[in-house]
């Protein structure tokens, strides 16, 4: 039984076979899905969404991406979430100095407020982070004391996997895990003890080999899982069940 710790149910590419694609998860053996926010919008439509399908769980935040967005009005509301049953995480949240879509600044001062907010409503926080490794770092280390979560979609090196496992936060692996330049990955889901490691499919973006090319869904985490049992000489059904197990206590799901 596998977990995808890390979806975009709510995508406008899945506005046509929503609930058809959660069905094909829960049938095809999903323990749960995790659907990420990524501005107020989005995050409604997660709290929807986990409301609605008993597979489907909710973090609420808002990304990089869209923190030139923020105003103050929305903290309250994603704190007003965050107590909801089915809302487990804050996230996603964090640096994107690859697009640069927000002012540095703007990016930074959002994502310390979201830390903060973590603190307050007591959830684990899921952090974005792309071409931001030591600002990411250095803000978890001074704005996130007392906070876990799990870094998604991990892009950086064996030594930062270590620094985020020294702050006692997760490691999670997406679909560039399958893809064929994907040494430095491998090296790090080497580095990771199975215990602080979870799958992910983040779609409907970053479809695994050897769908690359199509939309992405929680189904597929499956050939994220198995290329990581691959790399690990393990059976897929114990990386499952390991990964499934990290989801559940990072995020408090019973
Ligand atoms: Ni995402």
């Amino acid at each position: 039984m596998l977990f995808d710790s890390h979806a975009h149910l709510d995508d406008k590419r899945f506005n046509d076979d929503r609930d058809e694609v959660v069905s094909r998860a829960a049938s095809g053996g999903l323990a749960g899905i995790l659907n990420a926010g990524a501005d107020m919008f989005s995050s409604a439509r997660a709290v929807e969404l986990a409301a609605k399908h008993d597979i489907v769980w909710a973090a609420v935040g808002i990304h990089p991406h869209d923190a030139k967005d923020a105003r103050e009005d929305d903290y309250a509301r994603l704190a007003a979430w965050c107590a909801l049953p089915k809302v487990v995480a804050v996230g996603e949240i964090g640096l994107d100095y690859h697009y640069d879509f927000s002012p540095r600044e703007v990016q930074r001062a959002v994502f310390v407020r979201q830390l903060a907010l973590a603190r307050e409503t007591n959830k684990p926080v899921i952090i974005h982070d792309r071409e931001a490794h030591a600002d990411v770092l250095a803000t978890v280390k001074l704005e996130g004391k007392g906070l876990t979560g799990v870094f998604h979609c991990f892009s950086g090196s064996v030594e930062m996997a270590r620094e985020v496992l020294k702050m006692g936060f997760y490691v999670s692996v997406a679909g560039p895990v399958t893809f064929a330049n994907a040494r430095k990955l491998h090296e790090v889901v080497k580095a990771v003890p199975l215990e602080r490691l979870l799958v992910e499919t983040d779609c409907p973006y970053l479809t695994p080999e050897p769908l690359r090319g199509r939309r992405n869904e929680p189904a597929n985490v499956r050939y994220v899982a198995e290329k990581v049992a691959g790399l690990l000489g393990m059976e897929p059904a114990t990386l499952a069940k390991a990964t499934t197990e990290n989801t559940k206590r990072l995020f408090g799901i019973k």
